[in-house]
């Protein structure tokens, strides 16, 4: 099992949770974040080498799959999120060891789907 985690922009999301769906992915978690990447949230020079560092509104999607999933997903967010612009954000995959449904105490995969 993996987490996918994108942090993407908030106008991305709605989008994104059409086509999660159609894709039949069911559980998400969604936290409204700030971030800066590599741009270090730079706003431009100002009164010689000052600048102001900002922290930009994002979404964090997170969502704990099936390995064989990942590609796929990885795809769609990649698809829906793009506008060719820096600060469409970041997608981490990571590894889960273990799932538990808390109501029927299934674990692994069976707590996922
Ligand atoms: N290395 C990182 N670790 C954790 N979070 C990150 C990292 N890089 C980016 N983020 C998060 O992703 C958000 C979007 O990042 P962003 O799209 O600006 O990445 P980038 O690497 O600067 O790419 P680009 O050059 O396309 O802007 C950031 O606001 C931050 O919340
Ligand atoms: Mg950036």
């Amino acid at each position: 099992m993996k987490k996918i985690e994108a942090i993407i922009r908030p106008e991305a999301f709605q989008p994104l949770r059409h086509q999660l769906d159609q894709a039949g992915v069911k559980g998400l978690t969604v936290s409204e974040v700030a971030g800066c990447g590599q741009q270090k949230g730079k706003e431009g020079i100002f009164r010689g080498t000052r600048y102001e560092i900002k922290l930009y509104p994002k979404v964090k999607v997170e969502m704990v799959v099936a390995g064989h999933e990942v590609d796929s997903i990885v795809k769609i967010i990649m698809d829906t999120c793009t506008t060719n612009e820096t600060g469409d954000g970041k997608i981490f995959v990571s590894a889960i060891e273990e799932v538990y449904r808390i109501r029927t105490a299934e674990k692994g995969k069976a707590a996922l789907i």
